[in-house]
Order: structure tokens, then C-alpha cells, then sequence
């Protein structure tokens, strides 16, 4: 796989978390803003009406202004939080009753209200300010009136909202992304089930998937479905190519290899018969390597999709033998089969009788005439073992003698193409095993299948 893997599902969930946390600190954001104007309004009225009253209790007589100070004008500002009040009353710019530095003047001689968030006493308060102009003899007079709040009751009002805002949006926020984990997780379900369900088959199982999947895997099902029909058409074909490949190369070989025999006895002349000679060679040659190959690659190929069954191991041994003895008898080699009842294993024969058969041959190669050839078949461990008198494997030699191609020194002028060993590895490997080859002490080579 290319590139970095990233998860679906990871991907969605904190997109779907990030979106709701984004949402619940903007929503606590907006309660707070909105609910701090509210609750500004609400005292910037009772300053106003606490301020209307005031102005409404002063009248000018003779030139004097006179104010009777309503007590309603204050009580109406009591709050909870006990928040200290302030007062002024400025003729023009000078002070008639009040809180001195509350305002300052210069004031606009003409009518107006406003308000201002100010610092007074030591805390924060909410200044309201009126001025009117109040008709009078001989010249009108200027009032202004100035009265100031703390922010304590208001604060509390915000704190208490903000709480609440913050709770709400906490709860939010966990639901949220409690939903984002449960909708991440069905959203990819399917595809994760469609994976375990293609993983859990046999290597041969190439059906076509049928489970029912969300529409959008649909175009990902078919075109798997596409590669599965067509992937087992092409292991089918190149079964069949093997098997067919064999058998074509061989047998025009074996004719030619007759009839070279043949020629052979025909002529006299030394030199076309040294001729005939090295040409049935080649042609042994030949043959074996074209044999070899396609084994080795129908091993390969069958030990990539290893199919396990029931064998006993002394039943493909014992054919072998009988297979063989005649093989052996040529050489005056004895072929013993050394086993105690069947030894049942999960494998594939076939591939388990071409392991053996190498083995068997390359004793029948490379050891004497009229010596033993003793295969044993063990079931603790599970083991084929193919033991013969001859010479041993070259000693400098044993570690690379099961790569491809590789032959011994002592191969001489054997035919061979150096792939038996490989064979027998590979298959000892298909099913988890491996091949051993030692040398015994008293002369002979032994060559151990662990399955
Ligand atoms: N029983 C044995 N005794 C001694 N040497 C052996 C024995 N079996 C194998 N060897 C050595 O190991 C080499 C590799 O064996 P391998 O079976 O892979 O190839 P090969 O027999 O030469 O060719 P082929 O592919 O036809 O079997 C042989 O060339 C030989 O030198
Ligand atoms: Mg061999």
C-alpha cells in the first residue's frame, strides 16, 4: 500500500466532534452576548425612570431651583445584591445636591439623555444622565440630572446565565459527540464486515461477495467480484497450462530420445556414435529440466493455495517405493520403507509425494550400487526421512544446496538440473515445515521432510 493509510472512521469522527464543539462554545458565546444586553436594557430603563422621577421633582421658583427628593426614585433601584446608588443634580455646570465627581461638566444646554459604564466609589457602575431645560423668569435653567448604579445584581444575573449556557452547551456538546462515535462506527461497519467476511474465506474461495452493502460499496463489490471471477479464471487456465505444458515437452523429447537409441545401434563409426551419445544426453537433460521446472512452478503454485487434507504419509511412501523399486533394482539398490502404521497428517498428497520423490531420486543418484536406501516415516515429530550409504552431501556445499539450480561437486555427470531439493523445501515450507539435510557419521547422506 502506498502512501499514508488514513481511517474513514477516525476522519469522521472528529470531523462530526470538531463540528459540535465549534457549535456549543458558539451557542455559549451567543446566549452570554445576547443575555448581557438584555439585563443591560433592563437597568439602563429603571436608571431612566429612576432619573425621569427626579427631574420631574424639581421646579424653579423665584430663580431657585427646589427639589423634594421622591423616595420612589431610589427604592425602585433596590436590587438583590444590595447595589449602591448615586445621585447628582448640576444646575449648568454647578453641583446642587448629590454625589460630588460623579460627572463632570461642561453640560450640553440642551436636552438629553445618555448612558456610560463608568468607575465611581471603587467599582463599576452604570451612569444615566438627563438634561432638561426647565422654563423660568427671566431666563430658563439648565437641570441636569445624574444617577449611577453598581453592576453587582447584574454580574450575578450574567454569572447565573453563563453557567447555565456553559452546562447546556456541555451537554450538548457530550451528546454530540457521543452520536459522532456511534454514527462513525455504523457508517463504517459494513465496510470493515465485508473485509472480515472476504478475509475469514479459504485461499480457493473466489465466490462472488453477496452480502448486502450500503450503496455507495457497491461499485467496490462489483469491481472485487470482477477480479475474483477473473483471477479464477487465470489460476484455472494456468493449472491446466502446467499440467498440459508437461506432458507436450515430454513426450516429443521421449520420441527423439528413442530414436537416437535406436541410431545408435545402427551405426558403427565411432565418432557419430560419441555423436548419438552426448545428443541423448542433452536430450536427458532436457527432459529432466522441463520436468523439474514445471514441478517446481506447479509446487509454487499449489503451495501458494495450499488445499489440506487427510493423507497417510507411509500410504504415499509406500507407492513411491513400489514405483520405484524397479528404478533401484537397475542400480542393484534396495529400496526399505521404514514405518509403524499410518501416520495421518492435513496436506496435500500431491505436493507431498513430489518432495519425496526428489528425495528418493537424489538417493538413487548419488549413492552406490548395492547399498540400502531406508525411508522412515516418523509421527513425533512428523517426519519423512530419506536416508542412503553413498558419499553424504558435500559438506562445504549442504547450506545452499536446496537454492535453485544449485548443484553439487559431486554432481559429476549425473543429469540434473539442480531444483530437486528446492522442490522438496518448498513444499516442506507450504505447510509450515521445513527440510533438513545431514550428513551420517558412518558415510550416507539424509535428507528429513518436517511437515
Ligand atoms: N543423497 C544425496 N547424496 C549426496 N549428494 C546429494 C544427495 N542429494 C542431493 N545431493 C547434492 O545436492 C545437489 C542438489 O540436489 P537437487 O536434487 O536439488 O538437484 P539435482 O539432483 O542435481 O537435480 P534435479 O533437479 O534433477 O534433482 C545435487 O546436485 C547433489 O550434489
Ligand atoms: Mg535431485
Amino acid at each position: 500500500m502506498r502512501g499514508r493509510a488514513t481511517s474513514l472512521r477516525r476522519r469522521l469522527t472528529w470531523t462530526l466532534i470538531g463540528g459540535a464543539a465549534v457549535l456549543a462554545v458558539l451557542f455559549y458565546l451567543v446566549v452570554r452576548t445576547y443575555a448581557q444586553q438584555i439585563a443591560q436594557q433592563g437597568q439602563d430603563r429603571i436608571l431612566e425612570a429612576s432619573l425621569t422621577s427626579l427631574m420631574d421633582a424639581a421646579v424653579v421658583r423665584d430663580g431657585e431651583v427646589e427639589v423634594d427628593l421622591p423616595y420612589a426614585a431610589f427604592a425602585m433601584l433596590d436590587t438583590a445584591a444590595d447595589d449602591r446608588v448615586f445621585y447628582a443634580m448640576h444646575r449648568g455646570d454647578m453641583l446642587l445636591t448629590g454625589y460630588d465627581g460623579l460627572v463632570e461638566g461642561p453640560f450640553d444646554p440642551v436636552p438629553s439623555l445618555a448612558f456610560d459604564t463608568v468607575g465611581f466609589a471603587g467599582a463599576e457602575v452604570r451612569l444615566a444622565r438627563l438634561t432638561r431645560v426647565l422654563p423660568a423668569s427671566p431666563a430658563s435653567v439648565v437641570l441636569t440630572v445624574s444617577v449611577a448604579q453598581t453592576r453587582d445584581s447584574l454580574a450575578g444575573t450574567l454569572w447565573a446565565i453563563s453557567v447555565n449556557a456553559a452546562l447546556f452547551g456541555g451537554a450538548f456538546f457530550v451528546l454530540a459527540a457521543g452520536m459522532a462515535l456511534w454514527t462513525s462506527r455504523s457508517t463504517v461497519r459494513p465496510l470493515s464486515q465485508m473485509a472480515e467476511a472476504v478475509a475469514r474465506r479459504g485461499p480457493r474461495d473466489l465466490r462472488p461477495v453477496v452480502r448486502a452493502v450500503p450503496t455507495e460499496l457497491s461499485p467496490l463489490v462489483t469491481s472485487l467480484n470482477s477480479l475474483m471471477t477473473r483471477l479464477s479464471a487465470s489460476l484455472t487456465q494456468s493449472e491446466t497450462f502446467i499440467a498440459e505444458a508437461a506432458h507436450r515437452v515430454r513426450t516429443p523429447l521421449a520420441t527423439v530420445r528413442t530414436h537416437a537409441e535406436a541410431t545408435l545401434m545402427r551405426v558403427d563409426k565411432d565418432e557419430n556414435r560419441a555423436a548419438l551419445r552426448s545428443m541423448i544426453r542433452a536430450i536427458d537433460e532436457s527432459s529432466r529440466a522441463a520436468g523439474q521446472l514445471l514441478d517446481h512452478a506447479m509446487v509454487t503454485f499449489r503451495g501458494d493455495q495450499l488445499e489440506r487434507r487427510n493423507v497417510d504419509l507411509v500410504g504415499i511412501c509406500r507407492e513411491l517405493v513400489d514405483r520405484l523399486t524397479p528404478v533401484a533394482e537397475m542400480k542393484d539398490l534396495e529400496l526399505v520403507l521404514r514405518a509403524e502404521g499410518p501416520v495421518e497428517v492435513q496436506a496435500d498428497p500431491i505436493l507431498i509425494q513430489n518432495a519425496v520423490r526428489n528425495l528418493i531420486d537424489n538417493a538413487l543418484k548419488y549413492s552406490p550400487p548395492e547399498s540400502e536406501v531406508r525411508i522412515e516415516v516418523g509421527s513425533d515429530p512428523v517426519a519423512i526421512l530419506v536416508c542412503d550409504e553413498g558419499a553424504g552431501f558435500p559438506a562445504a556445499q549442504i547450506a545452499e544446496l536446496s537454492q535453485r539450480f544449485q548443484r553439487g561437486a559431486n554432481a559429476g555427470d549425473t543429469v540434473g538440473s539442480g531444483l530437486g531439493l528446492t522442490i522438496a523445501q518448498d513444499v516442506a515450507e507450504a505447510h509450515g515445515g521445513r527440510l533438513e539435510l545431514v550428513n551420517i557419521k558412518g558415510g550416507g547422506a539424509c535428507a528429513a521432510l518436517y511437515l
